[in-house]
């Protein structure tokens, strides 16, 4: 049990392998053409950059914290040996229970806590004190926030939500940019305290162990907040500290976080911003941007980045695995019968492209699964195409789901699309300036439940024939 403390993790991580340490790299780029190069490594590493250029030694940015099972697995609190599979095994009824126990494991605020040893007040904040990358060349600015939890109050009844929302420094270091997009539970908290007090409280932490990365970047409940999930994540409360001006709470041992306001007036231009669609966002746009109060760090900070980009990407494997199992939960709470397997593909980001397999039971069943599928409150964002097969295909084998598709879906009756769906500024196919509204089609690709006495075989040597081949000509199954 590491509690939350970023650096203890850090020390697991070493010990098992999982830890790369790359001095020297600047932060203008190279930082983040690094961490892509790690991201396409069969088995991608946590990457912990030092001496970076311009910046004194200790002044560190972590990448690819959740980016192998192994990792992942660790910082969900299942130890350090999950495979793929392992992790899905072990995460089948997680999330449920992380939401329904989170109450058990209330944050606890404290006095103090690492992250206030040194507290800087407004005017003398500077964000660009800290080695902050310019991650991709097409970038409008420096990104502070990607790995970041950003911490807001709903005004109503005082929950917490946690959201990972890019952060770009503005206005030299002195203020920073927070880009929620529209339906996201931040939005919703910063909408109703303008109309209320015309302003919002607002605080983030820029590095932190990796559990907060992920309930902050997951879309957990509206009615959970996300340091009491960390907490039934990692088995014990998570220790806050007050921040000194908005109240707001800030894990104890983070390792750097800011806190002020926002106000509706008070906008940046900001972006682009290479996304987790694979494309950079499009033109540069006004965005809310903090009047930063304070900044506190820890001795020698560790920013967490979390880069986007071209899949796969620094946060795409845990976005996969975390959607898999939260839509895999949601339908089965929902009732859906002969559920087999849900995968969010990475190459869709972990959003637009989800296939889900069924052991069809009743006409209509196939479509049932992937509208609801589809349409969940915490799959529904941006998600392109939900496509259903049958039981015997694997729906993590995109050559199989696509075999499916080719055989048993007929395009005229088979593929129908939802409109005016929960789409994103970030979608390339939103038009600057648009609502982002997307569409999505839903592909059934099971064989037609009425053919199903009768639909041709399967081509292909029997299990039993290939285990008895193989066992005589082992050179050739080997
Ligand atoms: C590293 C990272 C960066 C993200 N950047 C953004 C962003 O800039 N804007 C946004 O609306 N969502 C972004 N997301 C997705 C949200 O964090 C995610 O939808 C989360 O559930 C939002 O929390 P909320 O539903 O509590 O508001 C990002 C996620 C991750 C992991």
């Amino acid at each position: 049990m590491t509690g939350t403390d970023l650096r203890e993790w850090l020390g697991q991580a070493s010990e098992a392998g999982e830890l790369q340490p790359v001095e020297g790299a600047s932060w203008d780029l190279e930082v983040g053409a690094l961490s892509q190069v790690n991201y396409r490594r069969p088995v991608p590493k946590a990457l912990l950059f030092d001496s970076i250029k311009d910046y004194q030694r200790g002044l560190r940015v972590l990448s690819g914290s959740v980016s192998n099972p192994r990792l992942l697995g660790s910082v969900l609190g299942l130890g350090w040996d999950c495979t793929d599979d392992t992790l899905m095994e072990a995460l089948a009824v997680k999330p449920g229970e992380w939401v329904s126990r989170a109450a058990e494991f209330r944050a606890q605020e404290v006095p103090d806590g690492p992250l206030l040893s040194t507290v800087v007040s407004k005017p003398d904040v500077n964000l660009l004190d800290f080695p902050v990358p310019r991650w991709h060349e097409g970038d409008g600015g420096r990104y502070i926030g990607t790995g970041c939890a950003v911490v807001t109050r709903d005004y109503d009844t005082g929950r917490i939500n946690l959201g990972a929302y890019r952060m770009q420094v503005q206005d030299d270091g002195a203020s920073a940019s927070v880009n929620i997009e529209a339906g996201k539970q931040g939005a919703q908290h910063l909408r109703r305290w303008f109309e209320a007090e015309g302003r919002a409280p607002i605080a983030a932490s820029l590095g932190h162990h990796p559990a907060f990365l992920v309930a902050a970047g997951i879309e957990v409940p509206g009615d959970v907040s996300e340091y009491d999930y960390v907490g039934a994540i990692l088995g014990e409360p998570v220790r806050t500290v007050a921040g000194q001006v908005t109240g707001l709470p800030l894990p104890h041992d983070a390792e750097l976080a800011i806190e002020g306001w926002v106000r509706p007036d008070n906008v940046r231009p900001e972006g682009p911003f290479g996304e987790w669609t694979g494309y950079y966002s499009g033109s540069r746009e006004p965005i809310l941007t903090i009047d930063i109060e304070r900044v506190y760090y820890r001795e020698n900070p560790i920013l967490l980045g979390a880069p986007p980009g071209k899949p796969p990407h620094d946060y795409s494997y845990m976005r996969t695995v975390m959607k898999s199992a939260i839509i895999t939960d949601g339908l089965r709470k929902a009732g859906l019968p002969g559920l087999r397997g849900v995968w969010a593909h990475e190459a869709g980001g972990g959003r637009s492209l989800l296939i889900v397999s069924i052991e069809q039971r009743y006409p209509g069943h196939a479509r049932q699964a992937a509208y609801l599928a589809a349409q969940f409150p915490n799959s529904a964002y941006m998600n392109r195409f939900t496509v259903v097969v049958d039981s015997d295909v694997n729906p993590r084998d995109l050559g199989e789901v696509m075999w499916a598709m080719c055989g048993r879906c007929d395009p005229q009756v088979d593929i129908e699309v939802m409109k005016r769906t929960w789409g994103s500024r970030v979608d390339p196919l939103t038009l600057p300036g648009a609502l982002a509204f997307n569409s999505r089609a839903v592909i059934d690709a099971c064989r037609p439940f009425e053919m199903l006495g009768d639909f041709p075989e399967v081509a292909e040597s029997s299990e039993e024939l290939v285990a008895a081949v193989s066992r005589r000509w082992p050179e050739v199954s080997g």
